[in-house]
């Protein structure tokens, strides 16, 4: 039996940014390689508002975060733009851990709230965030192709 991982979550930094972008463009896959230069900048989300997940010094998962506004002035609902763990850690508990780490700080910062897209035929997905206690809210997204829309 392998040893369980001792995995700690802390705040995102600047420097982390190359680790979650190695992460990412390993999630998506060589054939849809990603290509931006910013992972904040390309998904939204903001640092200072986001959490990494090391594990013997390296990072190996990452929330990408972002509060917002619901009241005026108060920025009480937390959205993720982006969770990942690398693929040699995926199926080890570094997600659960990651996430709750995140929820954690919302808690701490007064949030109230925390949402996350995930596409409907992503079955992973949506296994791991109803783990977490996630319930499936009343926002669905509505798109328009400008490659087939007549003006
Ligand atoms: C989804 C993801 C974040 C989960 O992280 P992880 O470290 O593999 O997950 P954990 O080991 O912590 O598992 C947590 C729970 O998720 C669910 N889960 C994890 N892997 C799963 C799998 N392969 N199939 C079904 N459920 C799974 C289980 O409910 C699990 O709970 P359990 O440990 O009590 O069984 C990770 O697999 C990942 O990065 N996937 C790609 C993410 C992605 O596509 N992101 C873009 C959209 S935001």
């Amino acid at each position: 039996m392998t040893e369980p991982l001792t995995i700690t979550v802390r705040p995102m930094r600047e420097g982390d940014l190359d680790a979650v972008q190695a992460i990412d463009k390993a999630m998506v896959g060589p054939q849809r390689a990603a290509t931006y230069a910013n992972p904040v900048v390309a998904y939204g989300g903001e640092i200072e508002d986001s959490v990494v997940a090391e594990v013997r010094g390296q990072v190996v998962g990452f929330v990408l975060g972002r509060l917002a506004e619901t009241q005026y002035g108060k920025r009480d609902a937390a959205w993720v733009e982006l969770v990942g763990v690398h693929q040699d850690f995926q199926g080890q508990g570094v997600g659960r851990v990651l996430m709750k780490g995140f929820i954690s700080e919302c808690r701490r910062r007064g949030v109230r709230s925390i949402h996350i897209m995930v596409n409907w035929g992503d079955d992973r997905m949506k296994v791991f965030v109803s783990a977490l206690g996630f319930n499936r809210g009343e926002l669905v997204e509505y798109g328009l192709d400008l490659e087939e829309y007549q003006e």
